[in-house]
């Protein structure tokens, strides 16, 4: 299993990341999910004069169709170097960073979210950086529960989360730990798939 260490994909003693040696994409790429959490945040919340932070922004898609439709300022950030590189590619502004640690308290509008949401037992977990996209952890809720404890804190009194989650993740279990860290909550959109239904939840923080 490769030691990425300094988490940026280099092992740090010469040796590729898995992800290299596979030949495989390293950035998640807009899918259903990324179209429905775009499109639920702006046809919901987002105004333009909103500043709004796209947590997890990946390839800068739900950033940078959130900005062009709405008009909104959109700053992305990603845990990922790949990723902060491929959204800055795609013109989204970018700081690489987990969760939403570096940025003031109450400095966003909206925070929009499409998270790592799958259940996934610990002997299926990989280590790449598809891995931190796609895997939630054992219950789904993996950086779904930290994301929630942290981003009340940038959001401006009466801001808006849109968050995307699957039935697969336990809504009522994200939706009771949104309410215990303070927000009101709704489902604003769904969206069946396969194998599972996907929603945005609207969680309101506290005017
Ligand atoms: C499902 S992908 C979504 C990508 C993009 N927003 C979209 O909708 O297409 C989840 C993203 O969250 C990022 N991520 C995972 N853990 C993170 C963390 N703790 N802080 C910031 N980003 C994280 C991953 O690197 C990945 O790019």
């Amino acid at each position: 299993m490769t030691d990425d260490t300094h988490g940026d994909g280099d092992t740090g003693d010469g040796r590729p990341r898995l992800a290299q040696l596979r030949d495989v994409e390293t950035v998640y790429q807009p899918a259903e999910d990324s179209r429905l959490l775009a499109e639920t945040a702006t046809d919901h919340g987002v105004g333009s004069g909103d500043l709004v932070l796209d947590v997890g922004t990946g390839s800068g898609y739900v950033a940078a169709r959130v900005r062009e439709e709405t008009g909104a300022r959109v700053v992305g950030t990603d845990i990922s170097p790949d990723a902060c590189r491929q959204a800055s590619e795609a013109g989204v502004s970018v700081v690489r960073a987990n969760l939403v640690a570096p940025f003031r308290d109450e400095q966003f509008d909206i925070v929009v979210c499409n998270p790592p949401y799958l259940p996934t037992p610990p002997d299926q977990e990989w280590d790449d950086p598809m891995e931190r996209a796609l895997s939630g952890g054992e219950d789904g809720r993996a950086m779904v529960d930290p994301f929630l404890a942290a981003v009340g804190r940038v959001l401006a009194p009466g801001g808006q989360v849109y968050l995307l989650i699957s039935t697969l993740t336990g809504p009522d279990a994200v939706r009771e730990t949104a309410r215990a860290a303070g927000f009101e909550t709704a489902v604003v959109a769904t969206e069946s798939q396969p194998f599972e239904r996907l929603l945005v939840l609207e969680l309101t923080a506290a005017a």
